[in-house]
């Protein structure tokens, strides 16, 4: 089954390449969607934008496409800063930014919960999209901690860990991560998919 990515991240290719690892996907080059217009990540949901993405990829490439989005969400923050993660703190993007007004809106806290969620969604060429989602609960901590990785790594440290994401050797991180878990239901719902098997999507 011929298949886009629609990420310009070519980290985030490799890491999704090798969780899926089917050999029936035939991945369409990244080159494939030059053209394709930056997609505004307006949704008030993770959902809503990983099929937005998914969608536009699929009509672009004329192919199936998978998209995902993925973000921070604070029990004291009611949710926040969600799908406005990359943006917490204005734009342009600014993770040292980011974190420091995390830390800001935490101060003093009792519940310092968080959860990093990743959705994936999965577009048929005629339109149809589905999404798959996963989690990784942890605590944010009171000081920044670790130089790995990116966004909010070095200040969430997740359950069952005493190291931080920054902190962490990256290869368990894309182990336990929210986007692995994300891939990994990817992988259990729609694999049969994948490898060829439309039954379930009559109308592609
Ligand atoms: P995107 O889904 O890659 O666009 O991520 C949106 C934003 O969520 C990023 O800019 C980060 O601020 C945050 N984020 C998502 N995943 C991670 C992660 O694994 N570590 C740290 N921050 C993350």
């Amino acid at each position: 089954m011929k298949i886009a990515l629609a990420s310009r991240n070519p980290h985030k290719l490799d890491e999704i390449r090798r969780i899926l690892n089917c050999a029936e996907m035939e991945w369409l080059e990244p080159a494939a969607l030059a053209d394709m217009p930056e997609v505004e990540e307006d949704g008030l949901t993770f959902a809503s934008n990983a099929i937005k993405k998914a969608m536009m990829a699929a009509f672009y490439a004329k192919c199936w496409a998978l998209a995902d989005d993925s973000g921070l969400e604070v029990t004291a923050l009611q949710g926040a800063p969600g799908v406005m993660s990359a943006r917490y703190a204005g734009t342009p993007r600014d993770d040292a930014a980011n974190n420091g007004k995390l830390l800001r809106e935490l101060a003093g806290a009792p519940d310092r919960t968080a959860r990093f969620c990743c959705v994936v969604a999965l577009a048929s060429p005629c339109g149809r999209a589905q999404v798959v989602e996963g989690f990784c609960p942890g605590r944010i901590i009171e000081a920044q901690r670790g130089d790995q990785g990116f966004g909010y790594d070095p200040l969430f440290v997740p359950d069952g860990h005493e190291q931080t994401f920054a902190e962490m050797d990256a290869a368990l991180k894309n182990r336990i991560s929210h986007r692995a878990r994300a891939f990994e239901q990817a992988r259990g719902k729609w694999g049969v998919l994948f490898r060829g098997d439309y039954a379930d999507w009559p109308a592609r």
